[in-house]
């Protein structure tokens, strides 16, 4: 792997609630004001070696890992305000949490945004760039890359999306089954197909970034993109962070499934009051949540393989938005399952989190893994990363199933590292 060198510009789709807490977290915690609490890469560590050669050692002691002091944030926004007046505006982290790097944060103003509000239709911001087809945008795009990555003198670059959910974009074969297909259309500027995330999406790989989706969008989930990422030798990874109560899904269905119990229904409601639960009360915008949400069960508890556990159980999911909670969403899981001789009971969890404050060390581990997979050749969907996604990429032309089991998940990510580091991937529990 090439090691670490030169700073490392991360660059951030949406300038909202997740990337300011995000930033400001990475800013305070590198002048020692605050901790990274909730980021594998910087307290999680890994056993490699066995029998007596064994050790314990942390991720940036296995592999090179950006230091947090060679991070320079860049961002694009549909809204004007820097950094620091977003994070204000968000409410997530006190004043007191915020001011000590003030300066810093009123530093990172956002770039004009590559948007079509046909995709977001609650947002009505301005600082929007002025395209005429989706090509332009891309272009557009790409100049920026350039710009930041040159100003900023920086060696690399990653690109992370995250910003609000677009509208639901089925895959389509003609447009998203090539590479050549989904230029033309760029080109021809379809924009009932083309996104503009993939704009961003294709932009950062052509730049020679990796590029991350965050949301639930179906951005790099398509084959034209898997082509690009080949071409140009670049890691890509999504769906959607993985943080309250996709999380607490996918550590929880296996203690059922384990345990050979049956599942009749699993009914997930949560209240959020941020701009992203405003976004996701637009039916359009909520489906491609609900879709991304959906998927967690059934890999997990999968009836073909446990027709008496896991026949027709009932998955709901709802998202209701409700201002007055802001970003502190409120989450219940009422699981309704069946033991010895079918006898039902129940399970309720009631999960009062804070959204952003378990995304932001997601964002950091899935920024600094995506950098080191770039430099170790690594390229093409990161399925190591899938313990960071709700709705983890698979290629499902080749009828691949994706990993959900939080566990199976956490296997792939120490033996990827590992590997990465030079030792030798294993199952061995611990
Ligand atoms: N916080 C969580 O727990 C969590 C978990 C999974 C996924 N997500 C996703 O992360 C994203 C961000 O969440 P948030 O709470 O920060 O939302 P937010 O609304 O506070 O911030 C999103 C920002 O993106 C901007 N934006 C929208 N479209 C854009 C575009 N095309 N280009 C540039 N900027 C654009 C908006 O103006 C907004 O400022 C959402 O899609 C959300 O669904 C969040």
């Amino acid at each position: 792997m090439k090691p670490a060198q030169g700073k490392l510009g991360v660059m951030c789709v949406g300038l909202g609630a997740v990337t300011t807490t995000f930033m400001t977290g990475v800013l305070m915690a590198r002048k020692g004001l605050a901790k990274p609490v909730g980021s594998m890469t910087q307290y999680d560590k890994i056993r490699v070696g066995r029998g007596k050669d064994k050790k314990y050692l942390h991720y940036g002691d296995i592999i090179s890992l950006a230091n947090l002091n060679d991070i320079v944030f860049g961002a694009w926004d549909v809204y004007p305000a820097n950094a620091y007046e977003s994070a204000m505006y968000a409410e997530v982290l006190k004043e007191k949490d915020i001011n000590p790097v003030a300066d810093e944060l009123k530093a990172i103003v956002p770039m004009k945004a590559a948007f079509d509000k046909n995709y977001a239709a609650r947002l009505d911001g301005d600082n929007v760039k002025d395209c005429k087809t989706r090509w332009d945008m891309v272009e557009a795009l790409r100049e920026d890359i350039r710009r930041f990555k040159a100003d900023n003198n920086c060696d690399r670059i990653v690109v992370i999306w995250a910003a609000s959910t677009e509208i639901y974009v089925p895959v389509d074969e003609k447009v998203h089954g090539t590479l050549a297909a989904l230029e033309e259309a760029m080109k021809a500027d379809d924009r009932e197909h083309v996104a503009p995330s993939m704009c961003y999406a294709y932009a950062a790989l052509k730049e020679g970034a990796p590029f991350i989706m965050g949301a639930p969008n179906t951005t790099v989930d398509i084959p034209a993109m898997w082509q690009l990422a080949e071409e140009t030798k670049m890691p890509i990874a999504g769906k959607d962070f993985k943080t309250g109560q996709t999380l607490v899904k996918s550590g929880f269905a296996p203690i059922i499934g384990t345990r050979c119990l049956g599942l009749s229904g699993w009914f997930s409601t949560n209240i959020l009051g941020n701009r992203d639960g405003l976004v996701l009360d637009e039916p359009a915008n909520f489906h491609t949540k609900e879709v991304s949400k959906l998927s967690t069960l059934e890999s997990i508890l999968v009836p073909e393989e446990q027709p008496d556990l896991y026949t027709d159980y009932y998955h709901k999911v709802r998202i209701n938005y409700y201002p007055p909670r802001n970003d502190n969403k409120e989450g219940w899981d009422n699981i309704d399952i069946f033991g010895w001789m079918g006898y039902p009971m129940q399970i309720k969890i009631n999960f009062l989190c804070r959204d952003s404050i378990l995304a932001a060390p997601l964002l950091l581990d899935l920024v600094l893994l995506s950098d080191a997979a770039a430099r170790d050749g690594r390229y093409g969907t990161q399925r190591f990363l899938s313990f960071f996604l709700k709705s983890p990429m698979h290629d499902y032309t080749q009828n691949e199933v994706p990993v959900n089991h939080l566990f199976q998940q956490y296997v792939m990510l120490k033996n990827a590292i590992r590997e990465m580091g030079g030792y030798e991937a294993d199952e061995e529990i611990d």
